[in-house]
């Protein structure tokens, strides 16, 4: 059978300092490449046989030409036809609109960086400050005119959880009531009411606001120590208040490694994890880059 070979649909090209420079965003592969190579892309924009390549580019020897293509297949530039199906191909079938410039962003940089000590970080930023002090954290107009505010109140429910709002990261082990879990779940994540919109469908309406109402965060909850709840992977049904187990057992291990080696989490009784269906996004504002999916 022939092998066919086509043009990746991920790539982008540009140009770092004098280098032109080929990128898969998909596959994370970059390379740098002399400007005949995006000819050969060039060629290969649908299902083409190497024999077709060596016919185009006569001038060139069958040899390099055929090494320059299994190069390009080796660098995820080209695909090859029979090889086997991308895993992935259907979540990146979804940002086909949003492509290449919000794809280009969003999985180039979408990885954390490999996990840091905070006494390291700590360490880092000190010597970085000595070169390039840190940004004021507040801003303000000297000469503009100023109009005193009176201060806020600070005194009822609302205020004092605010006042006392302030990232934990010293767990003591125990656990958490399935109540309090399920409290958390429903007025962050849960549907309150839902708005029925004539042409359309059902619109649901939350505690917090979404862009064009999509609201594309799904919940999804890592139960350690929660009492009459068994340990596991569950999704929360918006919708139902309800919450699905996908995978039975959870470990401070898999914390741990879900956040990128944060040890200090590892002693959590629960972990909630959101994911964005773009889809619902993109439904509404194909033209408009993913930024608006919260
Ligand atoms: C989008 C976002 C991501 C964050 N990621 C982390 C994180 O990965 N690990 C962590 O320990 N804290 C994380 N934090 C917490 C911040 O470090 C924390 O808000 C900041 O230090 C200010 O402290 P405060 O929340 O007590 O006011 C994150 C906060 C936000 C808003």
């Amino acid at each position: 059978m022939k092998d066919f070979y086509r043009r990746s649909p991920h790539l982008v090209c540009y140009w770092w300092r004098n280098k032109l420079v080929l990128e898969n965003y998909a596959s994370r592969s970059r390379v740098s490449a002399a400007p005949l190579t995006c000819e050969i892309l060039h060629f290969f924009d649908r299902w083409r046989t190497v024999q077709e390549l060596l016919k185009r580019y006569s001038h060139f020897s069958p040899a390099s030409l055929r090494c320059a293509v299994r190069a390009l297949v080796r660098l995820s530039l080209l695909e090859r036809s029979r090889a086997p199906r991308d895993a992935h191909a259907d979540a990146f079938a979804l940002w086909k609109e949003w492509s290449p410039a919000a794809s280009f962003l969003h999985f180039s940089t979408k990885d954390a960086h490999a996990p840091i000590e905070p006494e390291d970080s700590l360490r880092e930023l000190r010597q970085r400050a000595r070169i390039e002090p840190m940004p004021p954290p507040a801003k303000s107009y000297p000469r503009a005119r100023k109009f005193h505010l009176p201060p806020p109140q600070r005194s009822g429910e609302f205020p004092s959880v605010l006042l006392a709002r302030r990232t934990w990261r010293q767990f003591s082990g125990g656990s958490l009531s399935l109540e309090k879990l399920a409290t958390l779940l429903g007025l962050s994540f849960g549907v309150q009411s839902w708005l029925h919109v004539r042409g359309i469908g059902s619109v649901a309406l939350k505690t917090s606001p979404s862009g064009g109402a999509r609201h594309p965060i799904e919940a999804y909850v890592l139960a350690l120590r929660v009492n009459g709840l068994p340990s596991g992977l569950y999704h929360y049904a918006a919708a139902t208040h309800v919450l699905e187990l996908l995978r039975r057992g959870a470990s401070s291990a898999q914390v741990v490694r879900y956040l990128n080696g944060q040890w200090w989490f590892g002693r959590v009784a629960v972990v909630v994890l959101m994911t964005a269906v773009f889809a619902r996004t993109r439904w509404k504002y194909p033209r408009r880059a993913p930024i608006a999916s919260s």
